[in-house]
């Protein structure tokens, strides 16, 4: 299917619209406390319109937004936060066009580096059955995951594992960190 990415701006409320909604079903599998609701997803759209941020909408030739990145730029690394690709169109490539995308920018910003952090609320991975803040070095040896956990993308997209951070988003649910050098 023909498509392209763009940037998306605070004018752009058609797609903010479009995008809210596929926010919500996204994350309610893996980080069903972070965007209970729709207004929530709204709100995290218009937070990728500060100045230290970017926000990509990819877009299909009928106008249907199908996916969405956003990144919080530095000098020297950058943070996607977050990603998102509409339930009914993942699998597609799409995910992976949009991490391509925002890397692209990041190497034109002048970044060294881009990570990404993904979460375990669910004890869906090994991180949960651990005490990260005694056991870090073997609870990173011993990664697992289920292979339909967002970790599976951030492999697969070129990001290495390289680190945890115990209780980042509440207390037993660890933030999985991915990076890559530019
Ligand atoms: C993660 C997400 C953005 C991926 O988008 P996508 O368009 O489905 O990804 P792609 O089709 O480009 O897939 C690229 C590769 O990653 C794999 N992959 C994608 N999503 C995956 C997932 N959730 N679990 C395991 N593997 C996944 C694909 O199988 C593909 O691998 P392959 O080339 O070997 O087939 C999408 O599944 C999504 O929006 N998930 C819900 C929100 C989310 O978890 N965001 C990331 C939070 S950190």
């Amino acid at each position: 299917m023909k498509y392209e990415i763009v940037n998306l701006g605070k004018n752009d409320e058609n797609y903010i619209h479009q995008i809210a909604q596929f926010l919500y079903r996204c994350f309610q599998k893996n980080a069903p406390e972070w965007l209970p609701d729709l207004e929530s997803c709204k709100q995290e759209v218009h937070k990728s319109f500060q100045s230290n941020r970017r926000s990509r909408v990819l877009i299909d030739s009928d106008g249907v937004a199908l996916g969405w990145v956003g990144a919080i730029t530095d000098e020297n690394l950058w943070e996607i936060h977050p990603i998102a690709v509409a339930p009914s169109q993942q699998g597609n490539g799409y995910g992976l066009a949009l991490v391509t995308d925002i890397v692209e920018l990041a190497r034109i910003g002048g970044a060294v580096a881009i990570w990404a952090g993904t979460s375990d609320e669910t004890g869906a991975t090994s991180f949960s059955a651990i005490d990260l803040i005694k056991n870090p070095a073997s609870a990173l040896e011993n990664f697992r995951a289920p292979r339909d956990h967002p970790v599976s993308f951030w492999s697969k997209t070129g990001f290495s594992l390289v680190g945890v951070m115990p209780d980042e988003e509440g207390l037993g649910n660890p933030g999985i960190h991915f990076a890559m050098r530019l």
